[in-house]
């Protein structure tokens, strides 16, 4: 049996925008208008209209996850809900009673409310008004939405996170074509990348000026680590180099307060550097976390382009690195994702090593399967084991690297309850909890009723 460490976190994560719904929200969110705008970019035009209807059923919702033996929650207040102007931050008296609410509930249920900020759902008028992240100005008015949640929310919210995976704002606004507005501009997602930065610090800044009793603050970060494909120098310079983008970008600036150097000289060498100011890089040098999350799904492998880097014309980051497919790795067909448990130790290490063992969690792991009703048995339970062997397998490698010392204090999934995925919509489904989206009922997965033994216990056996 591996025991976990005492008052460990065994939990789940969700979004606001990929759990409530619309209902009775009067502003849209970036994927909110994508939607409106391009229905059939998403799968089955299925869009966040609905969601997981957790607006009106989170009472039930929570409970059901309080049942599976979770003691603590993550999701997300949306701007585009709290809000009501958001030049002057007049808060909308139905959104803030909701979210109290939903509070409320965690707590009566003996669970831990982590409360993040922006995932992913930049209000659209900002965009379109000033450029969204772009802008300074949208920097700031994100400084004034979180004070705003701090003195609304921070009497029973104990723990806060600025932004979920801020990288993916940038691959998917700026450089993929994933996220509404969809651009092609190396440019600008640099400057998104330091603006997001500097977003979080300076909300950090407000929430240490309140001084709130017992209260912290971090960030969640997608940590995927980089392998190169060999050791040949010109694979392993690739790989320093999406390290640096990919991963010591948020990093090094929310733990250590400032952005690598040879990251800075790469992007200035370009051509590409961000603007920036003293004051500013005063700011993120002051309003470093308290604690991080950190979201893995599967490894980065990278290898050495195939073309060289100065040759291509439009500047963007992966012109550095081309992805490598490791022969015989462990897939997730459905999702095509690589399934490498062995990555939850080296990045527990690597926090240990290289980040002063900050306090942490993974604050995102899971396994999206599309189809799971194939797998469901007479009584109506879909029996994921691949699901069940995949969270044992990281829970695994992350109980050794807390062993060794890194300073682990819980486990999220992404999800509780299956949810609605951005473009994929309900494609994959990733939950404990099944959802059938036509009727909104909920059913627990073997997986959920698998997990409520490794909580309960706080330890980890063998499967059975
Ligand atoms: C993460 C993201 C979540 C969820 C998940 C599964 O990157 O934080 O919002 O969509 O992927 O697709």
């Amino acid at each position: 049996m591996k025991q976990f460490p005492e008052h460990f976190w065994w939990g789940a994560a969700t979004s606001g925008p990929q759990s409530e719904g619309r209902f009775h929200k009067k502003h849209a969110n970036v994927f909110d208008y994508f939607y409106d705008q391009e229905p059939e970019k998403f799968f089955n035009q299925v869009g966040p209209d609905t969601a997981s209807n957790f607006y009106n059923s989170y009472a039930e919702d929570l409970a059901m996850m309080r049942s599976i033996g979770m003691n603590s929650v993550r999701t997300s207040i949306q701007w585009t809900r709290l809000i009501d102007d958001f030049e002057t931050n007049t808060v909308d008296e139905a959104g803030a009673a909701f979210y109290n609410q939903v509070i409320d509930e965690i707590l009566a249920n003996g669970m831990i409310p982590v409360m993040n900020l922006h995932h992913f759902d930049l209000p659209v008028e900002l965009y379109q008004k000033y450029g969204g992240w772009e802008s300074k100005k949208v920097v700031e008015l994100f400084a004034g939405f979180a004070e705003t949640c701090f003195r609304l929310f921070g009497d029973r919210v104990k723990y806060w996170t600025t932004h979920n995976e801020p990288m993916v704002v940038v691959e998917g606004e700026y450089l993929y074509q994933f996220h509404y507005p969809n651009l092609v501009d190396g440019k600008k997602g640099v400057q998104v990348a330091y603006n997001l930065n500097l977003a979080s610090a300076k909300a950090i800044e407000r929430f240490k000026k309140l001084a709130l009793p017992e209260a912290q603050i971090g960030i969640v970060l997608n940590l995927t680590p980089t392998y190169a494909a060999s050791d040949k120098p010109s694979d392993q310079e690739a790989a320093r180099i999406a390290e640096l983008w990919n991963n010591k970008l948020f990093l090094e600036p929310a733990i250590h307060g400032h952005f690598p150097e040879e990251l800075e000289a790469l992007l200035a060498e370009d051509g590409v550097l961000w603007e920036s100011t003293r004051e500013e890089k005063q700011t993120i040098r002051e309003n470093t976390i308290d604690f991080l999350g950190v979201n893995y799904y599967h490894p980065n492998r990278v290898q050495a382009p195939d073309i060289a880097p100065n040759s291509v014309g439009e500047w963007l980051p992966n012109r550095y690195y081309d992805e490598y497919n490791l022969p015989g790795r462990r897939v997730n067909r459905d999702r095509g994702w690589e399934i490498y448990p062995e990555a939850m130790y080296d990045i527990a290490k690597n926090i240990q090593e290289n980040y002063r063992n900050i306090p942490w969690y993974v604050s995102e792991n899971g396994m999206g399967v599309s189809n799971e009703e194939r797998f469901m048995d007479d009584q109506g339970v879909i029996q994921d084991d691949y699901r069940i062997a995949f969270v044992h397998d990281h829970l695994s490698w992350l109980h050794k690297g807390i062993a060794e010392g890194s300073n682990c204090f819980g486990y999220h999934m992404w999800t509780p309850i299956d949810c609605w995925s951005w473009l994929n919509a309900y494609k994959n489904r990733y939950g404990f909890i099944a959802n059938d989206i036509h009727t909104q009922i909920k059913t627990v997965k073997k997986s959920g009723h698998w997990f409520k033994t490794v909580a309960e216990s706080n330890q980890l056996g063998a499967i059975k």
